[in-house]
């Protein structure tokens, strides 16, 4: 990977001073697990502190400059992958799963809306969950919530649900495992764009979305074809970029993580290469924003309805007081029937204040609601209809709506319902899989991908060139 484009001088301020985990934890930390035995914490943040950096800190210069270039307006952020991870999920088929699911998506908006995707997965550390209650009842039962395998374990036995430091070592090896495999993928020939047909191959015949697909991919074999035979080298095609990311929630594992890297100096949270701070713990002067603030790496916030625009303001004030290129990214959640209401007026306020941000629309958690049989679930209509708000909105302002970030899986799960599969909440007990929030399955995912490529190709948002240089040379 190239060393860091966006890194700086190496003078060292303020910022660059880490505060302790024992700081931190005077800010009343929100969603934290409460561990039984302190002594094993800090056995266990000793260790962590010693094993190496999941990622390289160029890697994240590197992505905050992509990250530059979508507030921009001259890219699009594709951000997915599981609600929550899981240890028993560390498998080769479920990492493929999902990684050729986001490739498809990634090449449908790619070739469709002619823009450079930055792929960016929701992986290898997102095994951490805030909860909206910190205790669960059952028959009478009341057991520590499931707050991810990170935590604890998710079946209801008091065993299981006691919180223990020692999953943090094991969620740090399912990362570098996840990582490891994931960088294989991408850059030891899986990526390749003339493997286009292969991802999708055994589910094409009997799904729309797959058989839009397979047209497409029959379009790029020829559109590489054509540049081969006109000289191209197509090695160029052979590889991808592509990140991890997930919620920085859990304070030992984040601040055991964070380093300074020995280029500039700087400390980077080196858990995954973008981290975001959730909608619960994104409290201004909360422990997770003290700990963000003072790392290198691009940095998400998520926003919900209820969010006004000074917080918002506020918030990329805290975090990013130099308006460093890439740094910020806000991901709203506002739910599709609150986001033509909630976001137009913080977009403005922070387009006012004079901030260039990148802004990626979470059409999932806002629209979570529980099946007539008791499934959490979410509508395949009401995560477009949301998405479609947000582009509207900012179409209407003139502002780039810069990316998506969905929960998905590579597997033909039945979580979500609709979709041109009309999975209805009857079909919902079929394969139920996840463990935390539903996720749109293969089929879905890719139909959302075509849907967003086609609001990236018309109104106002196609603009003249808007993402690429090339414009054609008349004679
Ligand atoms: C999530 O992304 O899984 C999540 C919990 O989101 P939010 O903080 O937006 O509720
Ligand atoms: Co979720």
């Amino acid at each position: 990977m190239p060393s860091g484009s966006g890194a700086t001088s190496g003078h060292r301020g303020e910022r660059d001073l880490v505060p302790s985990l024992t700081a931190l934890h005077t800010l009343d930390p929100q969603q934290q697990p409460t561990y039984p035995d302190p002594a094993a914490v800090e056995q266990v943040v000793a260790k962590l502190r010693t094993l190496p950096p999941l990622v390289f800190a160029g890697e994240c210069d590197e992505l905050r400059q992509k990250m530059a270039n979508v507030a921009a307006g001259e890219a699009f952020v594709l951000q997915g992958g599981d609600c929550a991870e899981t240890l028993d999920g560390v498998t080769a088929a479920n990492i493929q799963g999902k990684l050729r699911t986001l490739l498809s998506m990634a090449v449908v908006l790619t070739y469709a809306a002619q823009v450079p995707i930055v792929k960016i997965g929701r992986l290898a550390g997102q095994f951490a969950k805030p909860r909206s209650a910190g205790i669960e009842t059952r028959e009478g039962v009341t057991l520590p919530a499931y707050r991810g395998d990170a935590v604890n374990g998710f079946a209801f036995t008091p065993e299981a649900r006691t919180p223990d430091p020692e999953r943090l070592l094991g969620i740090y090896h399912a990362s570098a495992a996840i990582l490891n495999l994931t960088r294989a993928f991408v850059t030891g020939g899986f990526a390749h764009l003339r493997s286009v047909h292969s991802w999708n191959a055994d589910f094409v015949k009997n799904s729309a979305a797959g058989v839009q697909y397979q047209n497409l991919a029959n379009e790029i074999d020829r559109a590489l074809a054509f540049m081969v035979a006109c000289g191209i080298d197509d090695n160029v095609f052979r590889t991808v970029d592509f990140y991890s990311s997930h919620e920085a929630l859990i304070l030992e594992y984040e601040h055991a993580l964070t380093r300074i890297d020995s280029r500039t100096r700087r400390p980077y949270d080196t858990s995954g290469h973008f981290v975001w701070i959730g909608e619960r713990t994104r409290q201004l002067d909360g422990a997770h924003v003290e700990l963000l603030r003072h790392v290198r790496n691009p940095i998400g916030v998520k926003l919900g309805p209820n969010t006004t625009p000074d917080v918002a303001c506020e918030l990329a004030d805290r975090l990013d007081p130099d308006h460093d290129p890439g740094r910020i990214t806000f991901i709203t959640r506002m739910g599709a029937g609150r986001i033509r209401d909630a976001l137009p007026d913080i977009v403005a306020k922070v387009a006012a204040s004079g901030r260039q941000v990148a802004w990626i629309c979470d059409p999932m958690h806002g629209n979570t609601f529980e099946a007539r049989n008791g499934y959490k679930t979410r509508a395949f209509a009401d995560v477009i209809a949301e998405l479609n708000g947000f582009f509207d909105v900012h179409e209407e302002l003139g502002s780039w709506p810069g990316g998506v970030h969905v929960e998905l899986t590579g597997d033909d799960v039945t979580e979500c319902v609709g979709g041109s599969e009309e999975l209805v909440e009857a079909d919902l007990v079929s394969r139920y899989e996840t463990l935390c929030d539903p996720r749109l399955n293969r089929n879905q995912s890719l139909e959302l991908a075509f849907l967003v490529a086609d609001r990236l190709t018309t109104g106002r948002i196609r603009r003249p060139n808007p993402v690429q240089a090339y414009s054609p040379i008349p004679l």
